[in-house]
């Protein structure tokens, strides 16, 4: 299937490493110029180096996607530099587990902002382009721990908060071409995950509890958000996609 995707220019925030890498290295692949937006300068541009020896076109962009001034500085280079935004994939985030008695308002602050302030600020300057090429896709980067998980107060509610976020964005977007939808994945293997003390305790229970009986793969991840960035799925939007193994 064609997915349409050659000529668009596709912002992925948090490209530099994991799940964020690999979708830059999917939409990449099926033709898209690739914006690779991390805070993290340097995973960008090894990112962004690495698609462009693989024959695909991407630039690197440090970002902090909580940082009002450094967004729009973002959108405005992808306005004067890259030909505009039809791609948005707001990715970047990060889990800071604890119960809630012992969590400070920093550890709170710190992922919601990140979550939630950064899918605003993205999507806010993403839809005036949008406007402009009167077509547009968001996908947002949610967690099935949206249903709630023990220790992930913070990254819980900002989760569901995204989904929440997802709805109105489809609703206020639709009538322009613009279609907004959520994957929420289940466990991915990525380094942040690998980095986790009882890795090896997640990976086997993932095994022995999900209908698909493995952990999940970052490109399990890629091409599902690959294919909601596309132009055969013009008629899905508002919608929150389960990449858990059935685990949902
Ligand atoms: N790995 C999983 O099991 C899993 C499951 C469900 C959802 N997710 C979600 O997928 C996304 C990617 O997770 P991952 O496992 O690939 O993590 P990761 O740590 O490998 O990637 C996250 C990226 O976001 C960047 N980032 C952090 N703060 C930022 C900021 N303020 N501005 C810009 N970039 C910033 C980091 O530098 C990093 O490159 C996250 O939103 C995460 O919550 C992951």
């Amino acid at each position: 299937m064609d997915l349409g995707l050659e000529g668009k220019v596709a912002v992925v925030t948090g490209g530099g490493s994991g799940i964020g890498a690999a979708i830059c290295a999917q939409l990449a692949r099926e033709g898209a110029t690739v914006v690779v937006a991390d805070i993290n300068g340097q995973a960008a541009q090894a990112q962004a180096d690495a698609l462009a020896r693989e024959g695909g076109r991407a630039h690197a962009c440090q970002v902090d996607v909580t940082d009002e001034a450094s967004v729009l500085k973002l959108f405005e280079r992808a306005g004067a530099e890259f030909g505009g935004v039809d791609i948005l994939v707001n990715n970047a985030g990060f889990t800071r587990d604890m119960r809630i008695t012992r969590m400070g308002l920093e550890d709170w602050d710190s992922v919601v902002d990140v979550i939630l302030k950064g899918a605003f600020l993205c999507t806010r300057e993403a839809a005036r382009h949008f406007a402009e090429k009167k077509w547009g896709r968001v996908i947002n980067i949610s967690s099935r721990a949206h249903l709630g998980n023990a220790g992930q107060a913070n990254y819980s509610a900002a989760k569901a908060g995204l989904i929440g976020f997802t709805r109105a964005m489809a609703l206020e977007h639709g009538r322009h071409n613009v279609t907004v939808n959520a994957v929420a994945p289940g466990i991915i293997d990525t380094e942040a995950v690998r980095r986790l003390p009882h890795y090896e305790k997640i990976r086997e229970a993932a095994q022995a509890t999900t209908p698909i009986p493995r952990i999940g793969h970052v490109n399990d991840v890629a091409s599902v958000v690959a294919f909601l960035a596309s132009e055969p799925a013009g008629y899905l939007t508002g919608d929150v996609v389960h990449v858990t193994g059935g685990r949902y």
